[in-house]
């Protein structure tokens, strides 16, 4: 027997599942399961990707500064204070190690990105899970749960897996109720993709407080989640805090060009927005039925909901999108649901067109 012992709450964990990526027997399935870009990255990025193949035998550069700067001049952002990471998995990591300690609760809503709940978890804190209303961040509920022990809260918006948002007013009244020792992590992982007049991103937030941080990805409508690239944006305090933990290396060269490249390409990544923005109105409209509810989506997914008095289900739907060809992502707590990543044209039509003909059955 070892007399090794993890650190408590490691054994609380099971290991991440991915999204499934294959069918037997199917050569090129339609992979719709993990929320990637169909439309693929910017041909700009891909370049940059190829030069930088160039320079594999050099370390990369430790300070990140071009893609800082590049992300500063595309968003209006202060570079010197975005940090950049293997995936925003990886910042919400380091926040989490930075802030949170086994004595401490973090205070999530109940449809987050899973990994924020495996870091906290991972530390040795409590987990303190707020229900949501109607698929969304439920702002009182959240606050109902603070105590004095709350120093981490971070919320998806929009979210996953139901795509839902809270818009920039209800952002800041969960920060307003949140104690000033409790850091607020805005997972903005979608936000590209939110078209809502009242959507806000946390970036304001970080500007005016010290305990608010944002992050942001190149994994979602930019289309480069191999190379795994996250960014956050942080207050002085925060910024200078992680970069004592982070590894000096911990973002890779061609990532890092590529990155760079594609936030340069503002117009195709509008492109990509505005595709994506038809597709989710056209399939919403196309699937409001009755025996589906579509949850209102902001991102580049949709969650659907299988009225079992009707006989159909999540995972009865996704066994007959299996055998189409086609892979989405059961999720959402229990086999009702079914979530689905909007893909390109053809992809769209696919899964349109199978999911008809497994209501009609
Ligand atoms: C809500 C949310 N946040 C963060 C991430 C992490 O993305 P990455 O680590 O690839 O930047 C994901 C990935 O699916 C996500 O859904």
């Amino acid at each position: 027997m070892s007399a090794l012992e993890p650190r408590p709450g490691v054994l609380r964990l099971a290991p991440y599942v991915q999204g499934r990526s294959a069918i037997e027997g199917v050569t090129n399935p339609i992979k719709l399961s993990s929320n990637e870009s169909s439309q693929g990255p910017s041909p700009l990025a891909i370049e940059a990707y190829h030069r930088a193949a160039a320079q594999l035998n050099r370390y990369p550069p430790g300070s990140q500064w071009d893609l800082r700067e590049a992300i500063g001049a595309s968003h209006g952002l202060d570079p010197n204070r975005i940090l950049c990471g293997n995936g925003s998995d990886e910042l919400i990591q380091l926040m989490v190690r930075a802030y949170l300690g086994s004595e401490h609760q973090a205070l999530l809503s109940e449809n987050g990105f899973v990994m924020s709940n495996i870091h906290c978890t991972a530390q040795g804190a409590e987990l303190v899970i707020a229900p949501e209303k109607n698929y969304t961040v439920d702002v009182d509920a959240m606050l109902e749960r603070v105590t004095s022990k709350t120093r981490f809260c971070t919320i998806a918006n929009p979210n996953n897996p139901a795509g839902t948002y809270i818009s920039g007013e209800e952002l800041r009244r969960l920060h307003a109720g949140l104690p000033e020792n409790c850091l607020l992590l805005v997972d903005d992982a979608y936000a590209e993709y939110a078209t809502a007049a009242d959507y806000a991103d946390g970036a304001e937030l970080v500007d005016d407080f010290d305990n608010v941080v944002m992050t942001r990805t190149f994994s979602k409508i930019y289309g480069l989640p191999s190379l795994r690239i996250g960014w956050a944006y942080c207050p002085t305090g925060v910024f200078d805090l992680v970069q004592r933990i982070r590894t000096p290396f911990n973002t890779n060269g061609p990532g890092l060009a590529a990155a760079a490249a594609a936030v340069r390409d503002r117009d195709y990544m509008l492109s990509v927005r505005e595709e994506n923005a038809r597709w989710r109105e056209r399939i919403t409209a196309h699937l409001t039925r009755p025996g589906i509810e579509v949850i209102p989506s902001q991102a580049n997914f949709y969650l659907l909901r299988f009225d079992a008095a009707g006989g159909k289900s999540g995972t009865g739907a996704a066994e007959f999108l299996h055998s189409q060809g086609i892979i989405p992502r059961p999720t959402g707590g229990s086999d009702q649901f079914l979530r689905i990543t909007i893909g390109v044209a053809h992809e769209n039509e696919a899964v349109l067109d199978a999911l008809d003909r497994y209501m009609d059955a």
